[in-house]
């Protein structure tokens, strides 16, 4: 009813609006005084943390972008290797797990059916395995060895949103706590990556108060018949995640790549007029930023509409945009908290525009409980 949606036309929007809340939940009760990071429910003994030599991450739809973001960063801090695999696809190809393996599952709704056979998979080969969910007591989370909640409240649009990036804020923590608890060197920067997380539901705030450009622009592309979406590094899996949601919503044919798979095929699609986003990398010490830079002169050179999200400020950037998108500062790796909320109000809104129905979008269901 609409009284549950609280005033919004859409459970969805609804949710979109929630995030600084749902996130800022995830959060709740993480941290003890000192400023250690505290995962009690993850009742893996620390010595078996420690072994680990090989942490593998399975799950489907929007949660897979979710631990395609979390290689970089577990990966980063832990510096264990950290592979990102598709549920339906894992245990049918006979994936290498043992006990020293840890299987991170992510799953909003914890009853996903391919998600549910994979970590029966990996705990048949004795792995460990610790479940990002947010429904408590869903049959993933009883499966699993350990769970962390992501406290992001019911979610009730089909498209996940306060899901995706509660599931990232997860996954963050876990990434942190097992730097923690293997004794990673640059303790400095995990504390200051905790401090910075802290500060992240204000910022997701900021760009919900900003988003009217982005609801401008949906006003402007609506019935375009193909949307691509670009970003490196972490951008990468956001560009995915654009482009998942516009199909989704929108029906619209959409297509997120690695902006530095440009010249291996995507450029041949470029056509005058053709909308693409592009996620751009904070600047920052590596030379990431300018190569994506350099990628968005390349496409505007061929005719394409560039619509580009980067840092608020970023002149270099916003000179070959002929939208511009701006973000509020933040680390490389938190980038995506920040960038996937306007490609999702973009769809929402999009899709809204052109008349579909947001929060029960044809064909799609909520949780998929069968093979
Ligand atoms: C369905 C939903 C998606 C969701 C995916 C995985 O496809 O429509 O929004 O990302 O399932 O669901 P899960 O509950 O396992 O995260």
């Amino acid at each position: 009813s609409a009284a549950q949606k609280d005033g919004y036309d859409w459970f969805m929007r609804k949710e979109i609006f929630e995030q600084p809340e749902a996130v800022a939940n995830t959060l709740l009760g993480r941290f003890t005084e000192k400023g250690d990071l505290t995962l009690d429910e993850v009742r893996i003994p620390p010595e078996d943390l420690r072994r680990v030599n090989k942490i593998v991450i399975v799950a489907c739809g929007t949660s897979f972008y979710a631990g395609l973001v979390a290689k970089y960063a577990i990966e980063h801090w832990t510096r264990v290797p950290c592979e990102v695999e598709i549920a339906s696809e894992f245990r049918y190809r006979d994936p290498i797990i043992d006990p020293m393996t840890l299987v991170v599952t992510i799953s909003q709704s914890g009853e996903t059916a391919d998600t549910l056979m994979a970590i029966r998979h990996a705990r048949e080969q004795h792995a460990k395995v610790i479940a990002i969910c947010n429904t408590n007591g869903a049959t993933i989370p009883r499966e699993s060895d350990a769970v962390i909640y992501t406290h992001a409240g019911p979610e009730i649009g089909v498209a996940s949103t306060k899901g995706f990036l509660t599931q990232v804020m997860a996954c963050y923590l876990l990434g942190l706590y097992l730097a923690q608890v293997r004794g990673m060197k640059y303790g400095d920067e995990i504390r200051a990556m905790m401090g910075e997380l802290e500060r992240m539901p204000g910022l997701i705030q900021q760009v919900l108060d900003d988003s009217q450009p982005v609801l401008d622009l949906a006003a402007q592309l609506k019935n375009r018949r193909s949307v691509l979406f670009l970003g490196r590094h972490v951008g990468y899996p956001v560009a995915l995640e654009g482009a998942l949601k516009l199909k989704e919503l929108a029906y619209i044919h959409a297509e997120g790549f690695a902006a530095g798979e440009l010249k291996h095929g995507p450029i041949a699609l470029i056509e005058p007029g053709l909308p693409v986003f592009v996620v751009v990398p904070p600047r920052g010490r590596d030379q990431l930023h300018e190569k994506v830079v350099s990628n968005i002169q390349e496409i505007r050179a061929r005719g394409a509409k560039t619509i580009v999200l980067a840092e608020e400020g970023d002149d270099v950037a916003e000179r070959y945009a002929d939208s511009f998108i701006s973000l509020p500062p933040v680390s490389t790796l938190f980038q995506p908290l920040v960038a996937t909320v306007a490609l999702q109000l973009f769809a929402c809104e999009l899709a809204t525009q052109m008349g579909h129905d947001v929060d029960q979008p044809r064909n799609l269901a909520k949780s998929v409980t069968v093979e």
